[in-house]
């Protein structure tokens, strides 16, 4: 049996409707979990924390009685999984009668917000026997294709987090939340959205910023800060022609207005002190850069960046190159440095710094 949700999340009687876009109006309560970058687990719970109506947070998982497309504007998560526990000891009993028969309803009520056409299964031991027969049932059962590399609704099984049973999380969306719809062009080394977001976050964001982001490759730090809120300025600038190209193909698609050229970010030509906030995605030292090349930039960087900052301003650098970058810190006269968070992503551990000038 899945375990039912807690009494005070249950729709109390008869409700007037309410126009579907409104979140804030009550629906049958699911419990919910974010995924997210390891490493931005902070961040994205503060996210969390503001969303009307979630309740019985505990970490990254909770209830939510509004409607699930507020879930999908979250800007920290990777995605967002509605769950469900089965007292079940082991995959087989999702196969039984009653239990596939609510394992179907739960996984329609998923199909019925997110509209995914294909589905597959994430779960240790996908290709056994049992996964396959369930793969099998919910074809019929869903009347949707298994697409066992590509199935929209991604459908993970795991045993239960503090009970014996079985946690079934399906995603709410046919692809991740990060994977934003403004993104059109790729270009390699793009900057994760979600990281791109909890760097403004953390940075701080005020409207009277006048931001630079140099080296803004396929724009993702310019159009999730422009996604934020309104700026004093936002001015992004690449040495490479393709990734400004880029840049305005995707900040188009956002349908924002933001300013990018084709200049040497070491050589900008602009006055000193002309902004409060710089954030930079460094070249990484492996898709983009090499290790010799940065060794050379990263100082040169620093330099020309010190001189735009204004005297209060903020320096926000993203970068791999962490023995690199905070030797160039160590014992600066020019810098305060502090860590603000590293994550995992993509198989690198990048960290975020943010720097004021002494
Ligand atoms: C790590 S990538 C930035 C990726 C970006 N955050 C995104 O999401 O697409 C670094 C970028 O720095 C640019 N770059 C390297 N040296 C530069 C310089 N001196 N001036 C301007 N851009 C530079 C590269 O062309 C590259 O696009």
């Amino acid at each position: 049996m899945p375990r039912p949700p807690s009494d005070r999340f249950q729709p109390a009687g008869k409700r007037k409707s309410r126009p579907k876009t409104d979140h804030r109006a009550r629906q049958p309560a699911h419990e919910y979990e974010l995924e997210v970058l390891p490493g931005l687990e902070h961040v994205a719970a503060t996210e969390l924390a503001a969303v009307p109506l979630a309740r019985d947070i505990r970490g990254l998982r909770f209830w939510f009685p509004g409607d699930p497309e507020r879930l999908t504007r979250l800007r920290s998560a990777l995605a967002a999984y509605r769950i469900r526990t089965w007292d079940v000891p082991r995959p087989r009993g999702l196969l039984g009668h009653q239990q596939l028969g609510e394992l179907t309803e739960f996984l329609q009520g998923v199909l019925a917000v997110g509209g995914q056409t294909s589905f597959r299964l994430g779960a240790a031991g996908k290709e056994s026997v049992v996964m396959q027969r369930l793969a099998e049932e919910l074809e019929n059962a869903l009347e949707l294709p298994y697409r066992p590399e590509d199935g929209q609704l991604l459908i993970r099984l795991r045993p239960e987090t503090d009970g014996p049973g079985w946690e079934v999380l399906a995603r709410t969306t046919p692809k991740p939340l990060s994977a934003r719809p403004w993104r059109v062009c790729n270009m390699n080394g793009g900057l994760n959205a979600t990281l791109a977001y909890a760097t403004h976050k953390l940075a701080g964001q005020r409207d009277v910023d006048r931001i630079f982001n140099p080296m803004c490759g396929s724009g993702t730090l310019l159009i999730e800060r422009d996604l934020l809120g309104p700026s004093d300025a936002l001015v992004g600038v690449d040495l490479d022609p393709a990734a400004v190209a880029c840049a305005r193909t995707n900040i188009e698609a956002a349908g924002r207005q933001i300013e990018v050229a084709q200049i040497d970010a070491l050589h900008t030509g602009l006055a000193a002190r002309s902004f409060d906030l710089i954030v930079a995605d460094l070249p990484w030292g492996d898709a983009i850069g090499t290790h010799g090349g940065n060794a050379a930039l990263y100082p040169a960087f620093l330099g020309e960046m010190h001189r735009l900052l204004s005297r209060q301003g903020r320096l926000a650098v993203i970068t791999h190159e962490i023995r690199l970058f905070e030797g160039l810190l160590t014992g600066s006269t020019q810098w305060n440095a502090r860590e603000l968070l590293q994550v995992a992503s993509g198989g690198h551990h990048p960290k975020v710094y943010l720097l004021n000038r002494r």
